[in-house]
């Protein structure tokens, strides 16, 4: 049995992916399973630097960690083979983990398109704005009637055929909105439309999501999820218990393999 991949992407910046890589990762953990990480936002390296911060705590349950850099190669062909190499080395030394969590960068990279081929389920949080909206699809018109896939639909539907093409099973693409505030508005109302719409037509499900919470932020000095918050009984906020089911809402809605 190879390892079950789970990649976030979104090549839009700042939506969450490397957050919610890490809740997910650590959620994991926690029910026992062997978790390895690749980091191929490595530069800027938000999940990498999260996981520094994680070690100084040596009673935190730990993934297998890998990050994967940019190749500095000039030469386009020689480069996107150099970066093919270091990734694939990357999953072969971490073939005997149950999952495999990849972090992508918010935007279009080779390495980021490679990671999608890979992935069993690809998990896309944005927020709730048409700006976000924008990666996934244009909707031209003030009616919203009007919409064409985006070049990141189009990629993705591009590395499930290469899936397709190696016999491999479909990519579960699972897109969840993220930052929720908890006002209720039009914006809300209509991004919420377009999503059921596109949904059927692009062929992802709609997941939950977050909402806009305070321990999302604060616990990245600490590495520390409120997971962990909770192991080490620190009493929970109403919202700290509140933001661990939507991530419990998440795996569940994932059906992963074993869980
Ligand atoms: N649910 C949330 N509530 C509050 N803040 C959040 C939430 N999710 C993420 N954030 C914050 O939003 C910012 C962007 O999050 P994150 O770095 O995870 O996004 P990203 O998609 O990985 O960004 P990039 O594309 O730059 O890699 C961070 O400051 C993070 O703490
Ligand atoms: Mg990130």
């Amino acid at each position: 049995m190879r390892p079950y991949v789970i990649v976030f992407g979104n090549e839009k910046g700042g939506t969450g992916k490397s957050t919610v890589a890490l809740h997910v990762t650590v959620c994991l953990l926690y029910e026992g399973m062997k978790v390895g990480t690749i980091d191929i936002d490595a530069r800027q390296g938000t999940l990498t630097r999260y996981l520094e911060q994680r070690q100084h705590n040596a009673s935190l349950p730990m993934p297998i960690h890998k990050a994967v850099f940019k190749s500095e190669n000039d030469n386009r062909v020689q480069a996107q083979q150099e970066e093919k190499n270091k990734f694939e080395e990357a999953m072969q030394q971490l073939s005997d983990r149950d999952f495999i969590i990849i972090d992508t960068p918010g935007n279009d990279t080779y390495l980021s398109q490679l990671a999608h081929s890979y992935a069993d389920t690809l998990i896309t949080p944005l927020n709730e704005s048409f700006v976000d909206m924008d990666v996934l699809v244009r909707v031209t018109g003030g009616d919203m009637r009007t919409m064409r896939p985006s070049v990141y639909a189009e990629m993705v539907w591009n590395q499930r055929k290469n899936r397709a093409i190696r016999r491999q099973k479909p990519i579960d693409w699972i897109v969840i909105r993220n930052r929720i505030t908890t006002l209720y508005n039009k914006n809300r109302k209509d991004i919420g439309v377009v999503l059921e719409a596109l949904s059927k037509r692009i062929g992802f499900r709609l997941g939950t999501g977050f909402c806009e919470r305070v321990i999302f932020k604060e616990l990245f000095v600490s590495g520390m999820t409120l997971l962990d918050l909770e192991r080490a009984n620190v009493q929970l906020s109403l919202s700290h218990v509140a933001a661990r089911q939507e991530l419990r809402d998440l795996i569940n809605f994932m059906h992963l393999p074993g869980m």
